[in-house]
Order: structure tokens, then sequence, then C-alpha cells
């Protein structure tokens, strides 16, 4: 019988829910590559369908690789349950098509990843949903704006792409009092660092092609929170609202990325603090946002609730746009991509690109500046990284190396 119980984090990140003597001594799970599953009797069948006996029936509801995966990201969330999704704006839709319904209100934090964005101002609202900015970086904000309509709170924290942070015991407290459901994107912090259903929050959601899956090679998702929001999810969310099922074989990719998640995110945080401070210290850069340095405005919330800052960065050059355009253009080892959390370090202009789903005005309201470079810290020799941005700063930069 597998030992259910949560031991370290990377103990249950590598052994937890799994017992090899149950599948003939094989030291990694199986992959259930199966759409359906055969029933002994007709009988059985009809129970399983109707909840009377446990058992799959069909991919798209639950498949045992894929429930295997769940459990672990369930556990390392210290969450009851887990749905996992193809992709993170699967996990997203997936748990919004099932909290709310037309009249009801969601309060959003002011920065948001840009198709999130989208699928709140242009989605959500079409069907009669009401959708509110506010500025969660004061959770008094939050208080003089939640009404009895409010269904769910929702939020990033850091928030793509700006790092802005949020009080998430402070905002689980406000939205508790007013039965709203507090929905925490934890893609940035990684329950490595941050685990925000102990903090209050009821639902977590990730996008696992980042951090979790961890190696660039798969788009999914997964949202945990206690066992009958999650049944919930998949059997409307998931089953009914979306289709977004996650592939059997990406659970395995995630499964196996997860056995590495805590020493990934060791490396990540270390080197983005080197870089972050590198950065910092360079003539050419007016503004770096870093929730480990101490010019961060929320940087004593950020010793409070992130134990490790993260591998992710954001700022913006002396020269603005301009001068960021040509400086991205420069990097010869640092890709230029969208995504992040992956081994090879990652730079991206939001305006441009992760959210150009907002309008001009828009980014200019929440926060995000057209110069704005967001960089996603791999796991490289971080000698080289510095190496890389010192020569694409040009002879301003000379200073990083320090
Ligand atoms: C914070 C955050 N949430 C959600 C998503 C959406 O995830 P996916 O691309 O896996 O659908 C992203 C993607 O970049 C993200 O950065």
């Amino acid at each position: 019988m597998a030992d259910t119980t949560f031991k370290g984090f990377a103990t249950t990140a590598i052994h937890h829910g799994y017992d090899p003597m149950a599948h003939e001594g094989a030291l990694t799970p199986p992959v259930h590559m199966t759409s359906t599953f055969a029933f002994e009797t007709t009988e059985m069948g009809g129970e399983i369908f109707a909840g009377e006996r446990p058992g799959h029936v069909y991919s798209r509801i639950s498949n045992p690789t894929v429930d295997l995966l769940e459990q672990r990201v369930a556990m390392l969330e210290g969450a009851e349950a887990g749905v996992a999704t193809a992709s993170g704006m699967g996990a997203i839709t997936a748990v919004l098509w099932t909290f709310l319904s037309p009249g009801d209100e969601v309060i959003v934090d002011k920065t948001l990843y840009g198709c999130t964005f989208a699928f709140m101002r242009h989605g959500l609202t079409r069907f009669g949903i009401t959708i509110t900015h506010v500025d969660m970086s004061d959770p008094q904000n939050l208080e003089a704006a939640i009404s009895g309509r409010t269904r769910v709170v929702y939020f990033e924290t850091p928030a793509n792409p700006n790092m802005r942070l949020v009080d998430i015991a402070a905002v689980s407290r406000i939205a508790r009092r007013h039965g709203a459901r507090v929905v925490v994107d934890n893609t940035y912090a990684t329950p490595v660092i941050t685990r925000p259903i102990e903090l209050g929050a009821d639902v977590v959601v990730h996008s696992a092609t980042k951090y979790l899956g961890g190696h660039g090679d798969l788009i999914a998702g997964i949202a945990v929170g206690n066992a009958e929001d999650m049944r919930n999810v998949r059997l409307f969310g998931l089953k009914d609202m979306t289709g977004a099922v996650l592939s059997p074989l990406t659970a395995h990719l995630i499964m196996r990325g997860l056995k590495t998640l805590e020493l990934r995110m060791e490396r990540h945080c270390a080197s983005a603090n080197a870089v972050a401070r590198a950065l910092e210290e360079n003539p050419a850069i007016a503004k770096v946002y870093y929730p480990g340095l101490e010019s961060f405005s929320q940087h004593e919330l950020a010793t409070r609730q992130m134990p490790g800052f993260g591998g992710m960065i954001a700022f913006e050059l002396k020269g603005g746009y301009a001068a960021g355009m040509a400086f991205l253009n420069r990097l010869k080892l640092i890709r230029r991509a969208v995504s992040l959390g992956d081994a090879e370090t990652l730079i991206q202009h939001p305006a441009s690109m992760t959210h150009s789903t907002y309008t001009a005005e828009e980014r200019h309201e929440h926060g995000i500046s057209d110069g704005l470079i967001r960089l996603s810290v791999g796991l490289e020799t971080l000698d080289d990284i510095l190496a890389d941005l010192r020569q694409a700063l040009g002879e301003d930069g000379q200073r990083l190396a320090a």
C-alpha cells in the first residue's frame, strides 16, 4: 500500500501516491494511454457512472496517470484534491465556469496574465458576469469593493508581468467574511515558495507549462482545492464546459518535472536574486522589480509570504522602449521567447507579446509600461547569463559583472 502522508517536499514530489509493488515493480508509474475503460459487468459500469463504486469510465473525466499527478500536486499545495487540464487557461476557465453564473461579480487584481485578462474582460462579461479590477496590493481596497454579489476574488502573486504581490492571508480573510471564494494563480511562486491554501485561499490554479513541467516541452494546467469543489470542476467545468482534458503522456512528463521542482526552484531563486542585484547596479537600468530586492516596494510582504523570491524579474531601461528593443535584439544566449520557468533563460516584451491582449490604455491603467521587460532566469551557469546581459547592455552595462 502506498504511503500517502506528506513527508518532505521533494519526497512527496517523487513518491506520493504510488507503490511500485502494485505495478509489477515498475519504478516509474505506467502511462495509461487509453480513452475508455472496460467494465467487468454492465451493472458495475452503471455503479461507477453513478459514483457508487470507484473506477474510471472515460479519460475526459479521469485517468489513472492523470489522477496520480493530481494527487501529487494537491499534496504539494496542501489541498484535498486536484483537476489537471490541457493548459493553464483550461484550469482557469474550468474553475470559473464552474463557480460563476450570470449576475455574479468577480473581483480581480489590477494586473493579470494577458489571456486571463482577455477571458475575464472579453469572455465572462459576455455572459452577464461583472469583472471589477481592484488594486489588491492594499487589501483595504478589496474590503471597500466587495459585496454580496462577489462570488470569486481572483489574483496572481507575483503578478505577471510586473511582479506586484498580494497578501494572500489578508485578502482571504476579507473574502471569506463576505462568502466569496479566493482563487490564486500560483504559477510564478510554485508550492515550493508559497502555499496559498494554507494561507486561506480556496483554489490554486497553475500553468503547469511553466515551473511544474519545467522543461519547455508541454502545455498543461492544474487546479487544486477542496474535494467537493474539485469534483464540481471535474464534472462540469472540465467534462462539459471546456473539455480541456490533459493527455496521460503529458501528465507523465509533468510528474518527471515535479521530481526536480524543489531543486530547480532553489537554483532559479539563487540565480534570479544575483541577476536582479546585478541589473539594479547597472547604470543602463532605470528600475528592477524583484521581490528579493530591498528596493522592492513590497519587500516586507515578500519576506513574509515567499521564503524564496522566485525566478522571475521585470525591469525597465533608462532609454525606455527603444533601448529595450535594441537590448533584446543583442542577446545571444538568452532566448527571446514567451513562457517562463524553463531551464533556458527567456526574455520577452509584455506590451507587444504576452500582454498585447490589453489595449494601450488598459496597459497604462493596469501598470504595464511599454518599456517593461520580463526575464525568466533559467538554470544555465550564472556567469553566462550575466555575461550575455552585460554584452547586450553595451558599454553602459560593464558593471553588470560585479
Ligand atoms: C501566470 C499565468 N497564468 C496562466 C497562464 C496560462 O497558462 P497556459 O499558457 O498553460 O494556458 C500563463 C501563461 O503564460 C501565466 O503566465
